[in-house]
């Protein structure tokens, strides 16, 4: 290279997961609660406590709602068979809204990556295969709550901020949403 000249780009070949797609069961129900507990964790702004009495209340949620199909499952599952990330879609209840025949709206929850498959395409993934399944109901939107980290997976396949707004009416969470905010 001759003085002054830039450096050559340097063209990074992506990381590639060679982990497959499968549905998740009632059997999966200890690595899905494992994959939200961490998912709470990573994204900060709730105690420890907190966390861990959700998972109580979450797991009597969630197997009803898993056996009768209304909450269904993606995991992605390594050659080896060690599941390398988790994600889930629940079929809730939703009013009627002018040129929309939807009475459930599939709402993404609990997407998790194992911090060393991270950047591998494998969140991506799963939310691709969440939404085609639901596309594939005939449902006509899907929606989520974005983590600051999943922020930028959802928006490149095609999730939109919307106009949803929200009022905490317990000093104890708008103390909580201040410090997350504060961390930002
Ligand atoms: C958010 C989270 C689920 C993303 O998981 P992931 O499997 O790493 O996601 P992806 O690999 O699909 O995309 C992550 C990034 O890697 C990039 N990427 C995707 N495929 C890639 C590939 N083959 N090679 C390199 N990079 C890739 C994406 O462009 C994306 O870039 P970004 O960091 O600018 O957003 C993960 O970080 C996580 O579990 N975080 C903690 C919990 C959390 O916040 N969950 C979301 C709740 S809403």
């Amino acid at each position: 290279m001759s003085p002054g000249s830039s450096p050559p780009p340097v063209h990074r070949r992506p990381r590639r997961s060679h982990a497959r797609l499968r549905r998740g069961t009632v059997d999966d129900l200890d690595l899905l609660l494992e994959h939200r507990h961490r998912m709470f964790q990573d994204m900060g702004g709730r105690t420890e406590k907190d966390i861990r009495e959700h998972d109580v209340r979450y797991r009597r949620w969630v197997v009803p709602r898993m056996r009768q199909r209304k909450l269904i499952a993606v995991v992605a599952i390594s050659p080896e068979g060690a599941a390398e990330a988790s994600g889930c879609m629940w079929f809730r209840e939703t009013h009627p809204v002018p040129a929309s025949q939807d009475r459930e709206c599939p709402y993404i929850l609990s997407v998790y990556t194992e911090p060393e498959h991270r950047g591998k395409g494998l969140a991506t993934a799963i939310v691709r295969s969440l939404k085609e399944i639901a596309r594939k109901r005939g449902y006509t939107q899907v929606r989520l709550n974005a983590s600051d980290a999943g922020m930028g997976v959802y928006s490149r396949i095609g999730f939109e901020r919307t106009t949803e707004m929200r009022c905490y009416l317990t000093a104890k969470l708008r103390k909580r949403n201040k410090a997350a905010h504060a961390l930002l």
